[in-house]
């Protein structure tokens, strides 16, 4: 059998490399920018999938076929599509299952296209497309007019996605996967987020999908710090949840952030400040244009301090060199050994060649839906 992940562009050979790693068995089937296939043996399921520890796996799904040349329309496509996932016995998803095929146990339509760029590029930023929906409404349409089959909606964890990657105009990829972690409930393993005007840069966009993805407890009223804060665009997105923030960048802020009234500018580097101006801090974010040593020695300066207690940590790891992929085991037993007990490590959609790590002293830290304060 096939597995299919969406990842980013260009991060096709990284997640080669972790599946190596993680399913030595599995063998590399096929790829395109963004998307890749790996053939399994057959005991492999769809509760095994959410299972592996990916960094670059935006999503993953168990493939059921694909269209190709001589499905020359949309609908022979769409025809194909659905006669193959009702080959499928459900009881490959559930033993439990009363349905005589997958397709009356589907409870969402994922359909996604492969991305064009890295994100970013030349303003191409990941996310749903009209022709993406296009499809999915008349994959639903096929299956029932009346269905409340939502499509590209954020699944509920435990129910079935029916997935439909665009890779090229005549070669869909579909196939399923059960939603669970918070990743796995997005269309395509993305949050889809427009950059607000107000935003003075993009990495608002991966500060809004780590916070999302992550699901740290952040309250309106909370104390943060961003280390590599300057223009600002992440420390916004912060602010627009009420959060007062101290930025920390020995370049300039855009005007628009430093005039809010919740934040406060230390112009300096990080290892330049005192510990003590982090005691009242309860989370730390880091984007800083280092190498990830270099940012694991600046956090690790901090939080190693006795007088500092900070429950969370978002640190972006710029990947600069590809070989620093093959660190990330490394960069994850060096948090842990700060006390950090859950640590956790993805591409997110909104990253660029960077990765983003999140560390918790506990996982009960966690909460479904972080509370937020208009500004
Ligand atoms: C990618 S930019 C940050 C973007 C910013 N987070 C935003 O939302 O617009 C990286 C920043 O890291 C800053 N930086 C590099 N080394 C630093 C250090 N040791 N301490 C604080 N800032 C640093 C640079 O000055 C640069 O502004």
């Amino acid at each position: 059998m096939f597995i299919f992940f969406a990842c980013q562009h260009g991060a096709e050979s990284f997640l080669k490399s972790e599946m190596k790693a993680v399913v030595p068995s599995a063998k590399f089937a096929f790829s395109r920018a963004g998307f890749v296939t790996f053939r399994t043996d057959e005991s492999f399921s769809a509760a095994s999938l959410n299972q592996l520890p990916l960094t670059f796996a935006r999503t993953r799904g168990i493939s059921v076929g694909r269209t190709d040349k001589e499905h020359a329309t949309d609908d022979a496509r769409v025809d194909h599509v659905l006669s193959a996932l009702a080959d499928v016995d459900p009881a490959i998803v559930s033993s439990a299952s009363q349905e005589s095929s997958l397709v009356s146990s589907i409870d969402q339509i994922h359909v996604w296209q492969r991305d064009s760029k890295i994100p970013g590029d030349d303003g191409f930023e990941p996310g749903r497309t009209e022709r993406a929906d296009a499809v999915g409404h008349m994959i639903r349409e096929r299956i029932n007019v009346d269905s409340k089959i939502g499509i590209n909606r954020i699944a509920k964890s435990g129910q079935l996605v029916l997935d439909c990657a665009l890779v090229e105009p005549d070669q869909w990829w579909f196939g399923y996967h059960i939603a669970e972690s918070v990743s796995t409930r997005w269309p395509g393993g993305v949050y889809s987020l427009r950059l607000p005007e107000h935003a003075v840069s993009r990495a608002y966009l991966k500060m809004e999908e780590a916070i999302r993805w992550s699901q740290l407890p952040l309250q309106a009223g909370d104390t943060c710090v961003e280390i590599g804060s300057s223009p600002g665009g992440s420390c916004q997105a912060l602010l627009d949840r009420g959060m007062n923030v101290i930025g920390i960048d020995p370049a300039e802020m855009h005007e628009s952030v430093l005039a809010h009234k919740h934040f406060t500018h230390r112009r300096a580097r990080a290892a330049d400040l005192k510990r003590s101006e982090f005691s009242e801090t309860k989370w730390l974010f880091s984007d800083s244009n280092v190498a990830p040593n270099n940012t694991l020695d600046s956090v690790e300066h901090i939080v190693q301090n006795r007088r500092v207690n900070m429950h969370g940590l978002v640190l972006t790891l710029k990947l600069m060199q590809p070989e620093l992929a093959e660190q990330i085991p490394a960069y994850i037993e060096r948090v842990k050994k700060w006390g950090y007990e859950y640590v956790r490590i993805r591409q997110l959609a909104f990253n660029r060649r960077e990765v983003c790590m999140i560390a918790m002293k506990s996982r009960s830290f966690r909460r479904r839906r972080p509370k937020t304060r208009k500004p």
